[in-house]
């Protein structure tokens, strides 16, 4: 690990109030770093950004590929709220970058929020979240929010079809540019969160959903159910209508829309 490089960030606008910036040249993964700030007692709002991650985390296990050029940023957020309701904040986080990332895009490229927290651009995805916290489920807990946006680069082998901002005609996919605009909403919906609950996050996130009311595949870690998504639950988990009618609430999965395409 090197850095911290500059804590006051790469030029652009300010960070909104209470939010501050470590920004590292290369680490193993930002969100590790923030667990070690947040163990030490780092205050909500502590920002780590790295320029490079030589083992970037994804959800479920996977690598998520790092090159020098694309976002990645880890927020140590401390809600007054159980770890299962902290959850949530991956849900404003979704919507924090799909209202930012239009404004560095031509106009007509579709964005979207797929379940639980993937950002597309076009059906492929641009950026994911993975949600991380140590401290139980006491309240003064924190978590760490860790989110990456293929600004510049994609992996051309992803599990699911991938892009970034750059492949989509954006004319200044800067990392330092992104992370700005992002926390800028991010404090935004933090904000209602925490005054007014999850409902009006719930809302928006639906506002920018794909897939639902359609045919979904769901890969969970040891079945594969094919369904309707109905709806979105109101703490968040995917709701399944199986065939029969029968519900089910999903918290953790892969959601292949349409059916028949479990496999991959
Ligand atoms: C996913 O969609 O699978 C989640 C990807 C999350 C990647 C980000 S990059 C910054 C932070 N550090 C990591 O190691 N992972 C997250």
């Amino acid at each position: 690990m090197t850095g911290p490089a500059d804590a006051g960030g790469r030029g652009g606008a300010a960070l909104p109030t209470g939010w501050r910036l470590h920004a590292f040249d290369t680490v193993g993964s930002t969100n590790d770093e923030a667990k070690s700030l947040a163990r030490a007692g780092a205050p909500h709002g502590t920002l780590v950004t790295a320029r490079i991650q030589e083992s970037g985390r994804g959800r479920r296990g996977r690598s998520w590929s790092s090159p020098e050029g694309n976002l990645f940023l880890s927020a140590v957020l401390r809600p007054e709220a159980p770890a299962a309701r902290a959850a949530q904040l991956s849900f404003a986080a979704a919507v924090a970058l799909a209202e930012c990332l239009g404004a560095f895009l031509p106009v007509g490229i579709t964005i979207a929020a797929k379940w639980p927290n993937d950002v597309l651009l076009e059906g492929a995805k641009v950026a994911g979240i993975l949600l991380e916290a140590e401290s139980g489920d006491g309240q003064g807990g924190w978590v760490v929010l860790g989110v990456g946006v293929n600004c510049r680069h994609h992996p051309e082998d992803a599990p699911y079809p991938a892009t970034s901002l750059a492949a989509h005609g954006a004319v200044s996919p800067v990392p330092g540019l992104v992370l700005r605009a992002f926390v800028d909403r991010l404090d935004h919906w933090i904000v209602r969160w925490t005054r007014e609950g999850f409902e009006p996050v719930r809302r928006a996130w639906l506002g920018w959903a794909v897939g639902i009311g359609g045919p979904v595949t769901v890969r969970l870690d040891r079945e594969t159910l094919e369904g309707r998504f109905a709806d979105l639950d109101t703490d968040g988990a995917l709701l399944l209508e199986l065939p029969g009618g029968v519900r089910r609430r999903i918290h953790a999965g892969d959601v292949h829309f349409g059916t028949g395409v479990g496999g991959s």
